[in-house]
């Protein structure tokens, strides 16, 4: 039988480098905020998988047990969930970092969300003196506070309190943003945030105020705010792609993070095609533990592969419209 000859020089296997608030990162695939992320052995094994980086559970300044439960449910095609920031509080993510960045390259990015603007900027204060912290994430859509509207679709308050976050806080600050609807509002969006040296874009949190219902028990499947909750999963892939692709379209220059629906390489690549520089995983990390990393990312290698692509951005931003 005759040898196969294989041209070694010409084939280049792919690679999922990347980079997020000007950090290089050894892969473009990372945790969404809220998944396997509120304790230390959580961050953990993030810090020990297949990521680039790892961002922690968003937090407010002191511990909080958030909402009853039951408050997440899988269900077919996603997700709902109220989990009501349940979290350790500031200090318990800072010292993690503090004591864990020194043996990891990999950033671990800290998620704020405070309940009111006050703790916002307590929150931000207290992070901005952290000294092994690289960024922060600002979540300015978590849509299960009872009583607490999301700042994102509060264009006046978005803009105000990122102007009032510039001020004090000396670190790179990137935005987790709810899902947008409405081609007036990218616009309106894009220009508030345009005018900030934002470290990245997140888009997508979930799609607030969802509902499911158990048809058997005549009942909602989560107990807070009456079963009203985040949708994350499959279902919202189409409005994670669009967000990520129109803030693409209208603020080119800035770092964009997809998040939504990312259940393999396919949704990866297709998050890449419409901007995204790192993908974040949520319910597929929920239902499959940290072992989605090596998948997904096989995955994305494969197809990159079988596309003749060598990193991401041969392809990052590049979806044909037809
Ligand atoms: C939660 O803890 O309720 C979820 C946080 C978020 O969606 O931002």
């Amino acid at each position: 039988m005759a040898d196969v000859q294989i041209n070694k020089e010409a084939f280049v296997s792919p690679v999922l480098n990347s980079s997020l608030a000007k950090i290089s990162l050894e892969s473009c695939l990372m945790n969404a905020s809220g998944v396997h992320c509120t304790q230390e052995s959580e961050l953990q094994d993030l810090i020990e998988a297949k990521t680039g980086a790892v961002v922690s559970k968003s937090c407010t300044l002191e511990y909080r047990a958030g909402n009853p439960e039951p408050r997440y449910v899988t269900i077919p095609y996603g997700s709902i969930n109220s989990m009501g920031l349940p979290n350790n509080g500031i200090r318990y993510y800072l010292d993690f970092i503090d004591g864990n960045q020194k043996n990891t390259a990999k950033p671990i990015i800290l998620s704020i969300a405070g309940l009111t603007r006050k703790e916002n900027i307590e929150l931000l204060k207290t992070a901005s003196s952290a000294q092994s912290l690289h960024a922060i994430e600002f979540n300015l859509s978590c849509p299960n506070i009872p009583g607490k509207p999301q700042t994102g679709y509060d264009f006046e308050e978005s803009k105000s309190i990122l102007e009032e976050a510039f001020s004090i806080c000396s670190k790179p600050i990137g935005v987790k943003l709810p899902p947008y609807f409405d081609m007036a509002h990218f616009e309106a969006m894009a220009a508030i945030l345009d005018q900030f040296p934002l470290a990245y874009i997140c888009c997508v949190n979930s799609i607030g105020n969802g509902m499911w219902i158990d048809s058997a028990e005549e009942s909602t499947v989560i107990k807070p705010k009456s079963g009203f909750g985040g949708i994350g999963g499959l279902f919202i892939k189409p409005t994670a792609l669009a967000n990520v692709r129109m803030f693409h379209k209208l603020l080119p220059h800035f770092n964009l993070v997809g998040c939504g629906g990312v259940q393999n390489g396919e949704d990866a690549f297709q998050h890449i095609l419409c901007g995204a520089s790192v993908v974040q995983i949520g319910t597929t990390l929920w239902e499959e533990g940290t072992a989605c990393f090596d998948r997904i990312s096989q995955e994305l290698i494969d197809i990159m592969t079988k596309k003749g692509y060598s990193t991401i951005e041969d392809f990052r931003g590049k979806l044909r419209e037809i």
